[in-house]
């Protein structure tokens, strides 16, 4: 079967590619195909972010195709900046406007208020329009500074109490071991899995 990945990140399709080895699928991605211009991320979730990018590759390549979103949501937010959470500090805003924005937003927030939660959603459309969705999801709470260099967005100011360090001063693996995004490809893994087995 094949499936086009609904991004042009090389990073990503190798990811996939690599992960889905062995599963039966073949990851086409977008970047080897026409260009097409994906639909705005207008949605109120990370799932019908997802949904929407992976619905429209589907349709208009009459192919399976796989889509995610993420991003970080705070309690004391009320779950912002949630499906904002790119843009958080305007449009076309860097990695650090948008975490010195939460930062000032989280200003006499104290420690015990500052839960946070990175999330994942990963939809996959079948040919024929046949929809499902795998959600991960990473725990931790909202840090007082930046802190660390590695990994990218929130990562300096999401401390992670179980490490008790922030995203950004783990190694790669050590994130992609936990992350949101991790444990949703885990699951969109077993589920290719399965169906491999089965036919
Ligand atoms: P997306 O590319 O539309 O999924 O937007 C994801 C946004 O959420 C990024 O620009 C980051 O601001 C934030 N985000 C998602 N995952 C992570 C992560 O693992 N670390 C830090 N920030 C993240």
């Amino acid at each position: 079967m094949k499936i086009i990945l609904a991004t042009t990140n090389k990073g990503k399709t190798a990811e996939i590619r690599s992960l889905l080895s062995g599963c039966g699928v073949e990851i086409i991605s977008l970047a080897d195909l026409s260009a097409v211009q994906l639909p705005e991320e207008t949605g109120e979730t990370f799932p019908d972010n997802a949904i929407a990018k992976a619905r429209f590759v589907s349709e208009r390549f009459g192919a399976g195709a796989l889509a995610d979103d993420s991003g970080l949501e705070v309690d004391a937010l009320g779950g912002r900046p949630g499906v904002r959470s790119a843009r958080y500090a305007g449009e076309g805003a860097g990695d650090e406007a948008n975490y010195t924005k939460l930062l000032a937003d989280m200003e006499g927030v104290p420690k015990g208020a500052r839960a946070a939660r990175f999330r994942c959603a990963i939809a996959l459309v079948m040919p024929g329009g046949a929809t499902m969705t795998f959600e991960g999801a990473l725990d931790g709470e909202i840090a007082f500074s930046p802190s660390g260099a590695n990994g990218f967005g929130y990562d300096p100011v999401f401390f992670i109490p179980e490490k008790g360090r922030t995203a950004a001063e783990l190694t790669p693996d050590e994130k992609n071991a936990i992350s949101h995004r991790g444990r949703a490809l885990v699951r969109l893994k077993a589920w290719f899995a399965l169906r491999h087995k089965l036919t």
